[in-house]
């Protein structure tokens, strides 16, 4: 497996015993035997925040040249575009047709139609057999097909894989059929609001931290209203991924041609690139200068469960302290290969365990809350540190504990109580 997804092999592995998946590099013969043809190719960003689309253009252009006549076909696109680019491939598709059958093309039938994606890494599998909703949009010739195709996952009556069982009381999946264009707009528009709803939490957060009271059961305070609702409010380092930044960009971009400003998803972005200053601002405190000192990183990845080191705040956390003359020691359960291969000048010290991290360093820095982490032995990790400070970069360990373990404690959002001891009594103090 390319990448690190739960249960993602299991699955490959269940399809191939049943016969039901192929991975082939021409794209003839399948195009031609398919009556649904996804697209879900890679739409990354430009500099200037537009979405490139030279993937989604190639793929469309060869779909239709791979097409005959002998029967309609739907092309769903997957991939996350902008706003309008259904008829981008409606009109890629008919390029490619011509090109392949000059003078019958009028045969060859076919219709677009958007079914956008909203999987979370590192759940994957689950997001898309036990999904939230179900969004369609497109013509009612592609509807009928796609409704057949997505019935057993609408209904939920197929059997649901051993290693991943369907969660109790799941019945029916919402469909939302709609237009193309709304259909295109509803992916961009729920990113957004997440990324906001996490931008808001951390802004609450900072409050918080700075009045004295604490966020996390202030988010379970608002998140009761069902009008709010709990989810994607944990305070942290700012989110990050291939998807939110990325998404929000692109919308910013779309509304720009279209004369608009959307001041509160500049906002959500500008919030989220302050977040990520927290950590360095926090070892600052405590330590003054940062020059000399080794500090290590719990997680690399971008959030649990993934591998994915795209737009990670570790990778900026790190970097920036390499600039500042720090020695930044990292573990990572899963990603630290990836990080090695892909960011080969991130002078990182990768390390085999938190405890080799933890060793003679003068900070320790969760930034992935990776679920052994949470289980650490405290005392243990401060015993071998330098200095037991500890900034939490996702709250996931117990304040309480923590410094009971003789940690000087940070997290975000979280009341500063009398600080225990920052110098650890077994180690002579260098300061
Ligand atoms: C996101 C969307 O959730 C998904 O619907 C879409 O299809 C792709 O983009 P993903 O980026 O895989 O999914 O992960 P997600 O779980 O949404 O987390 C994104 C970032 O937000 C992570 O960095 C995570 O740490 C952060 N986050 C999430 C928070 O900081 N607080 C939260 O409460 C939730």
């Amino acid at each position: 497996m390319p990448i690190y997804e739960p249960h993602l092999d299991q699955l490959l592995q269940l399809a191939a015993q049943r016969g039901g998946i192929d991975f082939i590099t021409d794209l003839a013969a399948p195009a031609a035997e398919s009556d649904a043809i996804f697209i879900a190719v890679g739409t990354p960003s430009m500099s200037t925040g537009e979405t490139n689309l030279c993937y989604l253009e190639a793929a469309a252009r060869s779909i239709g040249a791979a097409m005959d006549d002998s029967r309609f076909r739907v092309v769903v696109n997957k991939s996350t575009v902008p706003v309008g680019s259904g008829n981008l491939v409606e009109t890629l598709v008919r390029e490619g047709i011509r090109g392949a059958h000059p003078g019958n093309q009028k045969r060859i039938r076919f219709g677009v139609a958007s079914n956008p994606e909203f999987l979370r890494e590192g759940c994957a599998i689950a997001d898309s057999l036990y999904p939230d909703r179900i969004v369609l949009g497109a013509g009612e010739e592609c509807m009928q097909v796609l409704r057949e195709l997505y019935q057993l996952l609408v209904e939920q009556s197929f059997e649901a894989p051993v290693f991943l069982p369907r969660p109790a009381g799941m019945s029916r999946v919402p469909v939302v059929t709609t237009t193309l264009t709304s259909a295109e707009m509803i992916k961009y528009a729920a990113n957004a609001f997440l990324a906001v709803k996490i931008g808001f939490a951390n802004e609450i957060a900072n409050i918080c931290e700075r009045v004295g009271a604490d966020a996390l059961e202030v988010m379970s305070g608002i998140g009761l209203d069902g009008r709010i609702g709990a989810r994607f409010l944990n305070p942290g380092l700012g989110w990050g991924g291939s998807c939110f930044g990325k998404d929000i960009q692109s919308l910013l971009h779309t509304a720009r041609e279209y004369g608009y400003q959307s001041r509160m998803l500049e906002a959500a972005l500008e919030v989220n690139r302050a977040q990520r200053q927290l950590v360095i601002q926090k070892l600052q405190e405590k330590l003054f200068i940062l020059k000399g000192r080794t500090i290590a990183l719990l997680g690399l990845a971008f959030k649990p469960e993934t591998d994915d080191l795209r737009d990670a705040p570790a990778l900026q956390i790190a970097e920036r302290l390499l600039q500042m003359g720090v020695r930044v020691n990292a573990y990572d359960p899963i990603a630290m290969e990836s990080c090695r291969l892909i960011h080969p000048n991130l002078k990182i010290h990768y390390c085999e365990s938190p405890q080799e991290a933890a060793e003679e360093a003068d900070a320790l820095v969760l930034v992935t809350e990776w679920k052994q982490f949470a289980g650490l032995d405290l005392a243990d990790l401060a015993k071998r540190m330098c200095r037991a400070i500890l900034v939490d970069g996702r709250n996931l360990f117990d304040p309480e504990v923590a410094r009971r373990a003789g940690f000087d404690y940070s997290g975000i959002g979280r009341p500063q109580r009398a600080a225990a001891r920052t110098d650890n009594p077994a180690i002579p103090s260098t300061i």
